[in-house]
């Protein structure tokens, strides 16, 4: 392939990529955008793979580590739950990082390209800035994943003297840096290299393990926005315009959700940013806290199915108990059966709710509901006061009035579903377990609350029944 012809499939893809970041901003759009993803994708690795970097020699190489990564995407994709979506991403945002450490260190031991004067600082500042935020989001991104799936505690570690330390060894870093510039051999200049890889690998661990767990999904589309700077990195070290242009993108937008996602959950974007985030996570306090604290009213299927019959508008919040309990396609049929029966029925979607961005949209959105009913938290949350039942599927956090009332509690300030202003609330969950903030509720014991215990599809399944019964 020409270059010529490479650098006009490179201009294709970038299109396709900016096509399917416009389609993924709304649900009609979501599968368009995916498939112009998909065929942005293809032709960026067609046209680099066969364009004038790649000697022929290399290409077996290429299509074997394709042949071998493409098998463990194929097959992590296949087998991971999508309640562990938030995990594979956070594996596959380290990847990234782990790759931008490789190419940075491969670009410099590389000496078939001479580099002179201003050209040859340049480029060491690509490749020291390009480590340096990789290994910050490969260790970082690490540390994540094992917060995410429970394998390291979610309690936020705070050193004491936190912020000097973090300051301190960015203060290292900038002293190595300047010792890597001034290095007039590629051996001379490996170990300023190689200490500032360490320090940006302990910054990472460091800067993660400072946030608690409740504020995970922040940080895990913040480090989407570092692998991002990671690619683009790579891009300038590879000088490759595609790389750049698309590490730019992940980069932004990822920054963007962190900012939306901030804001939903109530969090100071610059603090996040600088990674200094912990403070505000859930305190050990709120062990004491998610004690149940006062009594609840039980109902059964039967009761819930005349309440949603007799009710003209309804409003569900589904949460991560939904997901978990694959409840979609039941709460689907529950909500076309009272549709035909003349009940307004409408989702409340919460932007945490669940355990990714949009994960509630996807699952509804799989099981055929209507996108004209699936309202965002702001669109919705006036409408409680003149709704009858609002009925919460396997949803705590996100429903919680602590938030709005109590100023201590480790969620205060956070914006909810207010499900408990309509007539009636149902929540429906297995136990009076707390939800991913470890805090108790006090929607359960408010006097027009019910509780509807057991399995989010088995009782669905129950109310769905009495339904179609009458
Ligand atoms: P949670 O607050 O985690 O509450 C979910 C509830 O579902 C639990 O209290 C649990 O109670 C119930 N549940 C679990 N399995 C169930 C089943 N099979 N059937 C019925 N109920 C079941 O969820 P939420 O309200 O959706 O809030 C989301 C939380 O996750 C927020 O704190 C958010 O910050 C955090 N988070 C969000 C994201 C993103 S990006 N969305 C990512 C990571 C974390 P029982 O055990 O009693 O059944």
């Amino acid at each position: 392939m020409s270059a010529s012809l490479a650098a006009v499939s490179y201009l294709g893809a970038t299109i396709l990529f900016i096509l399917s970041l416009g389609g993924l901003s709304s649900p009609e759009t979501a599968r368009r955008g995916n498939l112009y993803g998909i065929i942005g994708m293809a032709l960026a690795v067609v046209a680099t793979v066969f364009g004038p970097r790649v000697t022929s020699g290399g290409i077996g190489w290429i299509v074997m580590a394709l042949v071998v990564g493409g098998g463990i995407g194929f097959y992590a994709a296949k087998v991971v739950k999508m309640t562990q979506m938030p995990e594979l991403v956070a594996l596959m945002h380290s990847l990234v990082g782990l790759a931008a450490c490789l190419v940075g260190y491969a670009s410099y031991v590389d000496t078939s390209v001479e580099f002179t004067g201003v050209e040859k600082a340049i480029h060491e500042v690509e490749i020291y800035v390009g480590i340096l935020i990789g290994a910050v989001t490969f260790s970082g991104s690490l540390i994540a994943f094992g917060k995410l799936s429970g394998k390291i505690g979610g309690k936020p570690l705070l050193l004491p003297g936190r912020h000097f330390l973090n300051l301190g060894l960015l203060l290292i870093v900038i002293w190595f840096g300047r010792a890597f510039l001034n290095a007039h051999d590629v051996a001379s200049g490996m170990t300023p290299l190689i200490v500032m890889t360490v320090i940006s690998l302990i910054f990472g661990v460091h800067m993660v393990m400072a946030i608690g767990g409740a504020d995970m999904p922040v940080v895990v589309s913040m480090l989407n926005s570092y692998s991002g700077w990671a690619a683009a990195a790579t891009g300038f070290m590879l000088s490759n315009d595609l790389l750049i242009v698309t590490g730019a993108l992940v980069g932004s937008s990822g920054a963007i959700l962190s900012y939306i996602m901030c804001n939903a959950m109530n969090r100071n974007f610059i603090s996040v940013i600088a990674g200094g985030f912990g403070s505000g996570a859930p305190k050990p306090a709120a062990a004491a806290s998610a004690e149940p604290q006062g009594e609840v009213t039980p109902v059964s299927a039967e009761e819930t199915a005349e309440m949603l019959r007799e009710a003209k508008n309804v409003i569900i919040v589904p949460g991560y108990g939904m997901a978990v309990a694959q409840a979609q396609h039941t709460v689907c049929e529950i909500t076309r059966h009272l549709r035909e029966k003349g009940v307004n029925v409408r989702f409340g979607i919460h932007p945490v709710a669940g355990r990714m961005p949009g994960h509630m949209n996807v699952l509804l959105a799989e099981a055929k509901v209507p996108y004209d009913i699936v309202l965002e938290m702001d669109e919705i949350n006036e409408d409680f006061g003149d709704t009858d039942v609002s009925m919460v599927i396997g949803a705590n956090d996100i429903v919680n009035p602590a938030a709005q009332e109590d100023p201590s509690s480790p969620i205060a300030g956070m914006p909810v579903l207010e499900v408990w202003k309509a007539r009636n609330s149902i929540v429906m969950k297995r136990s009076m377990a707390s939800g991913y903030a470890g805090v108790d509720n006090p929607l359960f014991y408010k006097e027009n609350n019910r509780m509807l215990f057991g399995d989010a599809r088995k009782m669905l399944d129950e109310v769905l029944g009495a339904l179609v019964k009458h």
